[in-house]
């Protein structure tokens, strides 16, 4: 996620932007800029790297301008560099604009525009905007902005300066989150209220399909059919901490709640209109992909999980043979690879050191290697020979949540990618896919209201030493990943185990009192879990279960039931994983764990 922030005022621009800028820096970023209106003169600045850097330039940069606009980029289209960074201008250098969000529709744009004779700098879908706006602006900013907002697709927070109204100030929000700040000396926009925080605590939201006009000494906001808005602000009561998270009480919380958007941000761009998947620039030509005779999927931990989702996508819809391995079992061992087989390496930082090792080790035997990853420029996307990007957004909890989801739609958008690509898949069923893709961040919304439903959970079953996690099927990497969140954050030791392998010996671990959390979804194997459930019962065990919305028949075998909304039968693993993320969050908080840096844990292993 970008950070944007923009002011107009009585005082210099240049320090509150940059103030902003640092409450914005725990949303993470590769690098950052400012443009301010002085003398009639739009003047940019930016660098890669950190603020330090930004602000090290400063001092040979003359601004003392009222009005300015500034950025902390985390890449989405481009790798982090100055000349990717924001501000971006149109040719003129007249208009300057910072942007969070992905316009999905940036290619088309690009071409149109280039052929209208506009000379593009960067390779980002944001310098689109600038060249756009250039092309609609006849003296009034608002209505250049409004009518070039009009042929964007996708995501953004904007804010918009330009040099021949050195007084006005232009927003504008469409999925990305984007605040109004009133204060004493002047009015600022923002991505998040820590960006304003020490220069107001009035704020008001900016709803969807709004502009907002701001001078000096007022602001008003329109809506897309350019009608006035009014709405009362809001004064906060939050410290600059709980402003970081949203008002969430941990990271955690807050990430886990961030998943609809970080589902939607990586469909963004990746299902044409006809409804088809369609996933372009990945660095790995279709006929290279066609040729693939065999995947190995590497990762660790969390990853491993979405990776073991994937294999099931892969071999069910593309029939593609192939394995899985934790990275730092693979780089061990002999494998024995070719030039028609593909690693997938999926790894969230980009940095797991076994993940690295893994694909130097698939490279040098010919293989092709994909990564899927969350950071833009990050190690594993100079090791490969293409990425697929997870657009999360940055993940500050050491326990991987949104990243995960994230991972599995980006890997299920790759599986009916291959799948169409060797024609063994119904079109039709892959627009069904490619539908239900795009309902996901409605259901996960439905899941996520009810949360309270597992604080509730975590009060009777905090307490424990043991948990078992089954699932079959689709269920039993959801049952893994269930077990490792709760380990993780709350100490308690969990076992994710496949549920038909119980009576081959762990079944002596149940007993009264040990809960047992089976992952219970409508499938091929339904039937069988719930007899795994009987088993389990018939040893006194706590059956917990997640299972589908409808299901008659789970109820009366189980202790406390939760029932996510239907899906296709591998979609709903990116729904059933929330509540065990939830049920974990909770017990851990039960338990006074700090749930954001668990003991003994780093965000990114990079050492073996
Ligand atoms: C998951 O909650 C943990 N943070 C950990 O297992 C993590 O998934 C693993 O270290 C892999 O990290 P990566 O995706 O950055 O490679």
């Amino acid at each position: 996620m970008c950070g944007i922030v923009g002011y107009v005022g009585t005082k210099q621009a240049v320090p509150r932007l940059l103030g902003g800028l640092k409450r914005l820096e725990y949303r993470g970023y590769d690098s950052a800029g400012l443009a301010i209106i002085a003398d009639s003169e739009l003047k940019i600045i930016r660098r890669q790297g950190n603020l330090a850097n930004l602000e090290a330039a400063l001092s040979d940069f003359d601004a003392t301008g009222t009005l300015g606009i500034g950025h902390t980029r985390w890449a989405t289209h481009g790798h982090p560099s100055e000349t990717n960074s924001h501000p971006h201008i149109d040719c003129q250098g007249n208009i300057a604009v910072v942007h969070n969000g992905i316009i999905e529709n940036f290619h088309t744009l690009r071409v149109e525009l280039m052929q209208k004779g506009h000379k593009f700098r960067s390779e980002t879908d944001t310098e689109c905007l600038a060249h756009l706006i250039e092309s609609y602006y006849q003296g009034d900013l608002l209505a250049a902005v409004k009518e070039a907002l009009r042929q964007v697709q996708g995501t953004y927070a904007i804010a918009v300066i330009c040099r021949q109204q050195p007084d006005i100030l232009v927003a504008a929000r469409k999925d990305s989150p984007l605040i109004l700040g009133v204060a004493p000396d002047g009015l600022f926009v923002a991505s998040d209220i820590p960006a304003v925080i020490d220069y107001t605590k009035e704020i008001t939201i900016l709803e969807n399909g709004e502009l907002v006009e701001l001078k000096s000494d007022g602001y008003r906001i329109i809506d897309a059919q350019e009608n006035m808005i009014k709405r009362a602000g809001i004064v906060i009561d939050w410290d600059i901490e709980a402003a970081e998270k949203g008002g969430y009480e941990d990271f955690m919380l807050k990430e886990i709640f961030e998943q609809p958007t970080a589902v939607k941000e990586t469909l963004s761009g990746r299902i044409n209109r006809e409804g088809i998947v369609e996933l372009n620039d990945i660095g790995l030509s279709d006929e290279s992909l066609r040729q693939v005779d065999k995947i190995y999927i590497i990762a660790c931990g969390t990853s491993l999980h979405a990776g073991m989702i994937a294999k099931q996508a892969i071999e069910r819809w593309a029939r593609i043979a192939t394995e899985i391995d934790c990275s730092s079992e693979f780089r061990y061992r002999d494998t024995v690879l070719s030039e028609r087989n593909m690693v997938i390496a999926i790894t969230q930082s980009g940095e797991t050191a076994d993940t690295l090792a893994s694909v130097h080790i698939a490279r040098e035997q010919g293989a092709k290697v994909l990564a899927i990853t969350n950071v833009v420029g990050s190690s594993i996307t100079r090791e490969a020979d293409g990425v697929i990007y997870t657009h999360a957004g940055p993940e500050i909890g050491v326990a991987a949540t949104k990243t995960l989801v994230a991972q599995i739609t980006a890997l299920i958008l790759l599986a009916v990618h291959l799948a169409q690509q060797r024609n063994s898949l119904e079109q039709e069923f892959s627009r069904e896919i490619a539908k239900e893709l795009d309902a996901l961040p409605a259901k996960l919304r439905t899941i996520l209201s009810q949360a309270d439903t597992f604080k509730n959970w975590a009060k009777t079953y905090h307490d424990v030493y043991d948990f078992l996690y089954l699932g079959r099927g689709i269920g039993y990497p959801v049952a893994m990943e269930g077990a490792l969140k709760l380990k993780e954050i709350s100490y308690i030791h969990a076992e994710g185990y496949p549920a038909g392998e119980m009576k081959h010996g762990p079944i002596a671990l149940i007993k009264k009192g040990v809960p047992i959390v089976a992952v219970a979804l409508r499938g091929p194997v339904y039937e069988k879990i719930l007899g795994n459930m009987q088993e389990a019962k018939a040893r006194e065990g706590t059956i917990i279960s997640i299972a589908t919305e409808g299901d008659g028949q789970i109820s009366a075998l189980t202790d406390e039931v939760f029932f996510i909304p239907r899906s296709n039968e591998i979609l709903a693993s990116i729904l059933a994983v929330v509540p065990l993320q939830l049920l974990a969050y909770y017990i851990a908080k039960e338990r006074g764990c700090n749930v954001d840096q668990p003991r003994n844990l780093a965000k990114s292993v990079t050492v073996e």
